[in-house]
């Protein structure tokens, strides 16, 4: 049965680093998708938040020399302020540091052990605080995290290990029948490769680690800062109004499927709860061509490019420039030219030019019953139909071109049809070319909402009061 309730997530990002166009593309992406089911009136949800807990954010606050907890609340807002920007409206932003999640944490593994999938071992790893995950000798480079470029640590020490082992199975057949849903096909592949190779038990407490969820009935040791993340899914529905487990989708970058297409599901296999119905991986961008990182300082901040070419710019142009779940890459330049192209010389330009021409031959125009866009073409499909389809899977590229497809053919129409000619020889023609593609832009301007809301807002008020003024003026250097 269709719900009308969904309920979308974003990974929750490491509070200590700031807030870069990475975790601004899959936050974007969530925002489009929650405002186009809004827009057509489903109830539906969309989280976000900050994961405070954990080694690395521990030792990050005492090289500050401040406590973890001071540390965390004076990074929080650079997170807000940079969805602010963006223009994202999430509906509800947790933090891991909230105390009722720290307890519905605790009451999680409670639950774990209680279903006796936990047990307590000795253990000894190589661990990378980076990732905050253990690491095999296998994986390094010259004895160095690939990730991180650092020596792991050496750790040995008493840890609960949640016996993932057990589940492997039952995991497998959830994700086989899609009752689990991982996206796209290439990625369920990569985790049905895993689990073949069998699935090994976990360790989810740190004894070493202070700043963290208390885990039941062991003083000595915190629950592991990515169990602590992961159940941020769940103990939302109990901090806030509105979400339901399950959740319909979260979004991810393929770096952290293996935690949320394997530990995640198995931890609820394991208690008996539902499953979230999919989870998304996007690929990675690079910058420029090269990868993102702090050191080679190429990281673009996305409030400085929000400031310069606006919300939408940016939020059409990281979601224009490769489908969603590939690899692509990521300029400033390449954002310019969006900006310029497509959204100026296309978009723009032709709300301008239609409404300067309705105004300069005096034309009639208004809504119509039946808009351009749900009227079916050859193949009895409608644009709107193509358009929902795409957005439906997460093919935010697709959506878009299908939007651009139309103005593309409605700049087109204007050459072919002549309007200042048809003023002189035919003014019939010219009400019914004009008066076309009038209500094909309140179709456009539908279909844009969700990615770019101002932009939407700005040119519904000039369609209805026949005023044009330039969408995206100019961009002096
Ligand atoms: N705190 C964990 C997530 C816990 S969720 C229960 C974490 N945080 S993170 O701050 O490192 O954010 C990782 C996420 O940021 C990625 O999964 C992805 O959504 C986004 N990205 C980070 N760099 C990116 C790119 N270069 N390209 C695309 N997305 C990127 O992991």
């Amino acid at each position: 049965m269709a719900s009308n309730n969904k309920y979308i997530t974003t990974p929750i990002y490491y509070v200590n680093d700031v807030p870069h166009i990475g975790h601004a593309y899959t936050t974007i992406a969530a925002d489009v998708l929650n405002r186009f089911y809004k827009q057509k009136g489903d109830n539906s949800f969309f989280l976000t938040g900050t994961d405070e807990h954990g080694a690395k954010i521990a030792e990050a606050a005492e090289e500050k020399g401040e406590t973890p907890k001071k540390f965390v609340d004076s990074l929080v807002p650079q997170f807000k302020k940079a969805w602010e920007a963006l223009d994202i409206e999430y509906d509800g932003f947790i933090r891991t540091t909230d105390k009722k999640h720290e307890e519905i944490v605790t009451e999680f593994i409670k639950k774990l052990q209680d279903a006796g999938y936990v047990e307590k071992r000795k253990y000894e790893g190589l661990y990378c605080v980076g990732c905050e995950k253990f690491i095999s000798e296998d994986e390094l480079e010259d004895g160095k995290c690939p990730h991180h470029g650092k020596e792991p640590v050496k750790h040995s020490e008493e840890n609960h290990f949640f016996l993932l082992s057990k589940l492997q199975d039952k995991l497998k057949q959830a994700i086989e029948s899609d009752e689990f849903k991982v996206a796209p096909e290439a990625r369920k592949n990569e985790v049905l490769g895993k689990i073949n190779q069998g699935l090994e038990d976990v360790s989810i407490s740190r004894q070493a680690v202070e700043w963290g969820a208390k885990f039941p009935g062991d003083d000595t040791q915190t629950v592991y800062v990515w169990v602590d993340a992961l159940i941020n899914y769940y103990s939302a529905t109990k901090i806030f109004e509105g979400p339901k487990w399950p959740a319909d989708l979260h979004l991810i970058g393929k770096d952290i499927l293996w935690f949320h297409a394997i530990i995640w599901p198995a931890m609820l296999i394991a208690i008996h709860e539902k499953l979230p119905k999919e989870v998304f991986a996007h690929g990675f961008f690079t910058i420029g061509g090269k990868k993102m990182s702090k050191s080679l300082g190429n990281a673009i901040d996305p409030i400085a490019l929000s400031e310069k070419y606006g919300a939408d710019a940016v939020r059409y142009a990281i979601l224009r420039e490769f489908p969603f779940g590939e690899d692509g890459d990521i300029s400033e330049e390449k954002i310019a030219e969006r900006y310029k192209t497509d959204l100026g010389n296309e978009l723009g330009n032709l709300v301008q030019r239609t409404l300067t021409m309705v105004n300069k031959y005096e034309l009639e125009v208004g809504p119509t019953e039946t808009l351009s866009i749900d009227t079916p073409d050859v193949d009895g499909v409608t644009i709107r139909e193509a358009y929902d389809k795409a957005l439906t899977n997460l093919d935010f590229s697709g959506a878009l071109e299908v939007v651009f497809r139309i103005t593309r053919d409605l700049n087109a129409e204007i050459e072919r049809k002549k309007p200042w000619e048809l003023e002189k020889t035919d003014k019939n023609e010219l009400a019914v070319v004009m008066g076309f593609i009038y209500q094909s832009l309140l179709g456009v301007n539908e279909l844009i909402l969700p990615f770019m809301p101002e932009t939407a807002e700005k040119m519904k008020k000039q369609l209805k009061t026949l005023k044009p003024e330039p969408l995206f003026p100019r961009i002096e250097e």
